[in-house]
This record gives structure tokens, C-alpha cells and sequence, in this order.
């Protein structure tokens, strides 16, 4: 570390400079059939807390302050084996299954209308998967005729008899899971999945033109086939698909904290990289369309990891990949959203993975529900981050990182909204030592008001929630600075988060 107690920071602002407008299916989630996170987290009949139809209220609650614009379901892994139509119908006459991605027992108690039910109890837009494993392009067409056409054919008529004569509606599809993994339930090279993803789009959109398309893209960019599966998969499907998309789970493999810290520099090259295939793309096929990303898997994960050879051991529900945050990993989601806003030009979708238990930024047991570090900063954001994104210009000192040479101490990102003069600005100081004190100016016009500053901070980097003692790490208010002029300084503290709401 080459910082000193004294570091001094700028933050110009100009609402003129604005990047794009923020789509809000950034704050999206992501809950599969995997481990716990429906079962037992999101629906469990056996819990006190559950209602009448077996969703857990505490959940919803804590779902419902996250406010995710968007679920996508019901995979992940689990997608490529999933037979949709088991988990329809009368509950005593769904199959129990074997899950072959995670090994585990599927009772198919919660199905595609229960998720509705659920989309519905959190205000969220239901993302849907279809299997591009096992599935034909026949079921996935049929799938869209269940949940967004008129009753009056075979598969409309069977949602009616479930009880739902009306339409869901379901506007956001996506073509399979991370097809490109030679983990994956019917792995495809690039060139077939793009023929089979093509067909089914096609498919799926003759039953409903309205629908919005997710192609899969790598599933992570150290796969021997990234950029390459991407660019074969989008020639393939230009023309039928409006999103693309991407996975990550980050990691202090290393306990590297410093490289780890800087983290959203491997985010922005990973962006970069793929929205100039998408570029590459778009030119070769003299196209006018344009396709975006969906990063539709992001979170940390490293340390729950997963003996392949055990998995769930045929059991249902098993406690799969719990992994518990702290304030490093915080960190690191908040940074993570800071790139959303700076790359909201090209990325349209972004899912939490996942939303209970599994990786999660919610923890249950039958009788407690616990927040974990990262609940604080997502919810931040998906408060604060409206409007547009503005190109913030920073001045901070560098500290020295192993994976990523000399790094700005301060990543920031800053959202505007016009029609009502709304301004937020997200601030991550990732030094584990210092203070910084950061001016911020406003080049445009003058701040009428700063009315609240939220705080995630710590002295300790793994310091972590317990169901004993849950607050470790919580969002806090601070002191908002004091406007003088066009400009306001505070001090960020070492290993911290802070968002500032300001009225322009
Ligand atoms: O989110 C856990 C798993 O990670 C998903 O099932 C899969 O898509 C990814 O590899």
C-alpha cells in the first residue's frame, strides 16, 4: 500500500455527461431448483413463517426491499434436465425425480405457476428458462404457449385448468444455461447451440412476438471457448435474440485482499471484451439491430465449494453452496454495481446469483431468516440507481495489487434522474488502511440538497453475519457532508461503501 493517512480524492460531476439511461433489470435475481433456495428458502409449507401458499412471509419481505426488477428461473444446471410440464398440475400427481445436475431429489411441488405466484407476492418480472439440454425446441415453444397464450389450444387450456385462465405475460426468455460448460446436461459446441437456440427462438417467438430473447454466452472468460463460443453463437442468432448473455463468480481464492479489492477492472475487460464481439458481430452482418448483454449470473463464490462427487447425495433440498459473506465480499458486489452503472450502455440485465441460501444474499433456517453483508449494497442500489448513469471523473491516489498493478483507491459510480433531480453517487474505498477524504463538485450546477448518506464499513474484512449476531455488517446512516458551493467533502473510511443521496 503506497497510500499515506492524508489522501486526498476528487469527484467531478456533470449531468451533462451522462453514459446511458440506467435499465432497471440490472437489479434483477436469479433462484434455481438448487440446494435450498426454493425449497426451504423460498417455499417452505413446514416453516412457521409460511402463508397459505407455502411461501416463506419473512423471505418475501426481505426479496421485496431488494426490490429485483426481474427473477430468472428455474436455472442454472438444474434448466437442462428440467421437464417443465412435471411441475404442473395437481401437486399429488407431479413425479419425484432425480435431479442429475445437482444430484438431488425434485419433489416438482413448486412449478412454473407457483413461481408466478411468487413473481407476483415480490412485484418482479418473471425471466424464464427453457432446457436447451434435454429439451426439444418443441417444448420450449410449448412453454411460451403455456404462459403467454389466449386459452383456446392444448397447452393455453392446461394453464386455465391450473387455474389461470389469464396470460402471464412472460416478456423475458432465455435460451438455455451456460451451454458451452462440459458440465452441462447436454453440453452443445458453439455452432450447434446457435442452430438449436436459433430454431426455438423462432419458435417461441411465433407463439408471442413480444417476448425479449437471452442467447447463452460464456460462462465465465477463462473457458478455453471464450470469446470465441460467443462470437459463433450471436452469427448464428443476430437477428432472433435482444440480449446476450454472461457468468462470474468472483473470489479471494489467494486471500489476496488487495487484488481482490480491485476486482471491477476484471469486470469492465470482461464487459469490454464482449461488447466488442457484439460490435464485431453486428458489423459482419450489416446489422441495424442491436443485442446487449445480460449479465445473468454475478455474485462471489469460493468458499462453499462443491465435491462433485457428493453434491446433494440424492436428498432434497441439501445444503449446496451456503456460502457466508463478509465485508471484503460487500465490497466487491458494490464495486460490481458500480460497473453496471458504467457500463449501462451495453448492459441491460444483470441477476443476482442466486436470492435464498444458494450463494445468496439471504440465509434461512425453518424458524430465522438472516441478511448477509451483500443484502446492504444491492439494496442500496436498486434504491438509489435511477435515471441515467453519469461519466464521473475521479482523482484518487493508487495502491499496489498483485493481479492488476497500481489502482485508483476509490471506484465510483454516479446515477442521475432528470424528472426529479434525484442524484446519487456510490463511493467503494478499497484501501484496508486508510481513510480518504473526497471532494465531490458538481460542474453543472449546485447540489439544493444532500439528504442522506448510507455507510456498509468495517475494521475487518472477514468480519461476517451470524444468525447470532446478525448486524455485523449492516448498511448504517452517516452524517451527510455539508454543502459549500457547488462541492461537498467527507471521509470515507477504510473498507467502505458509501452512497450519498443528493437533490440537484
Ligand atoms: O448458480 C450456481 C450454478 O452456477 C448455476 O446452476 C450454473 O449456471 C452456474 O455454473
Amino acid at each position: 500500500m503506497t497510500a499515506t493517512q492524508s489522501n486526498q480524492a476528487t469527484i467531478h460531476l456533470d449531468t451533462n455527461r451522462v453514459i446511458s439511461p440506467i435499465s432497471p433489470l440490472l437489479f434483477s435475481g436469479f433462484s434455481e431448483h438448487m440446494g435450498r433456495c426454493i425449497y426451504e428458502g423460498i417455499y417452505d409449507p413446514a416453516s412457521p413463517h409460511a402463508d397459505a401458499n407455502g411461501l416463506r412471509k419473512d423471505v418475501l419481505a426481505a426479496l421485496r426491499e431488494l426490490n429485483f426488477r426481474a427473477m430468472r428461473y428455474p436455472g442454472g444446471n438444474f434448466l437442462s434436465g428440467y421437464r417443465w410440464e412435471d411441475g404442473i398440475g395437481p401437486r399429488d400427481q407431479r413425479p419425484r425425480r432425480r435431479d442429475l445436475a445437482w444430484q438431488s431429489i425434485e419433489t416438482n411441488q413448486f412449478g412454473t405457476d407457483e413461481f408466478m405466484a411468487f413473481c407476483q407476492e415480490v412485484n418482479t418480472a418473471p425471466m424464464m428458462g427453457v432446457n436447451m439440454g434435454t429439451g426439444t425446441i418443441q417444448d420450449a415453444a410449448n412453454l411460451v404457449e403455456y404462459c403467454n397464450a389466449p386459452v383456446g389450444t392444448l397447452y393455453a387450456d392446461k394453464r386455465a385448468a391450473n387455474g389461470h385462465k389469464d396470460p402471464y405475460g412472460v416478456k423475458y426468455w432465455c435460451l438455455g444455461n451456460e451451454m458451452d460448460g462440459p458440465w452441462q446436461i447436454g453440453h452443445l459446441e458453439a455452432a450447434e447451440y446457435g442452430a438449436k437456440a436459433r430454431e426455438a427462438a423462432k419458435m417461441m417467438r411465433w407463439h408471442d412476438k413480444s417476448i425479449e430473447l437471452v442467447l447463452c454466452g460464456s460462462s465465465n472468460s477463462r473457458m478455453a471457448t471464450y470469446p470465441e463460443w460467443d462470437r459463433v453463437a450471436l452469427e448464428w442468432c443476430w437477428d432472433q435474440v435482444d440480449y446476450h448473455s454472461m457468468h462470474y463468480y468472483a473470489g479471494n481464492r489467494d486471500n489476496d485482499s488487495a487484488s481482490y479489492l480491485a476486482l471491477s477492472a476484471e469486470f469492465e475487460s470482461f464487459v469490454d471484451t464482449l461488447s466488442g464481439t457484439l460490435r464485431y458481430v453486428k458489423a459482419k452482418q450489416r446489422s441495424k439491430k442491436e443485442v446487449y448483454l445480460s449479465w445473468d449470473e454475478w455474485n462471489v463464490w469460493y468458499k462453499a465449494t462443491l465435491p462433485t462427487d457428493v453434491q446433494g447425495s440424492w436428498t432434497q433440498a441439501p445444503h449446496l453452496i451456503e456460502e457466508v459473506y463478509n465485508l471484503e465480499d460487500a465490497l466487491v458486489v458494490a464495486q460490481w454495481m458500480n460497473v453496471f452503472l458504467r457500463k449501462s450502455d451495453v448492459l441491460k440485465i444483470a441477476c443476482l446469483a442466486q436470492t435464498v441460501n444458494v450463494i445468496a444474499p439471504i440465509l434461512t433456517t425453518r424458524e430465522a431468516m438472516l441478511k448477509q453483508s451483500i443484502y446492504y449494497p444491492f439494496m442500496i442500489f436498486s434504491k438509489l440507481a435511477v435515471g441515467s448513469a453519469l461519466d464521473v471523473l475521479v482523482r484518487a491516489p493508487h495502491y499496489k495489487t498483485a493481479h492488476f498493478g497500481d489502482m485508483p483507491l476509490l471506484d465510483v459510480s454516479s446515477s442521475y434522474d432528470a424528472t426529479s433531480g434525484q442524484n446519487a453517487v456510490f463511493i467503494v474505498n478499497r484501501s484496508q488502511t486508510d481513510s480518504v477524504t473526497v471532494t465531490i463538485h458538481w460542474d453543472d450546477r449546485a447540489p439544493k440538497q444532500i439528504s442522506a448518506a448510507h455507510q456498509v464499513a468495517g475494521t475487518d474484512p472477514k468480519a461476517a453475519n451470524s444468525f447470532e449476531k446478525p448486524n455485523q455488517i449492516v448498511a448504517v446512516s452517516v452524517a451527510p457532508p455539508k454543502i459549500e458551493g457547488s462541492s461537498a467533502t467527507l471521509t470515507v473510511p477504510p473498507l467502505s461503501f458509501t452512497a450519498l443521496e443528493v437533490r440537484l
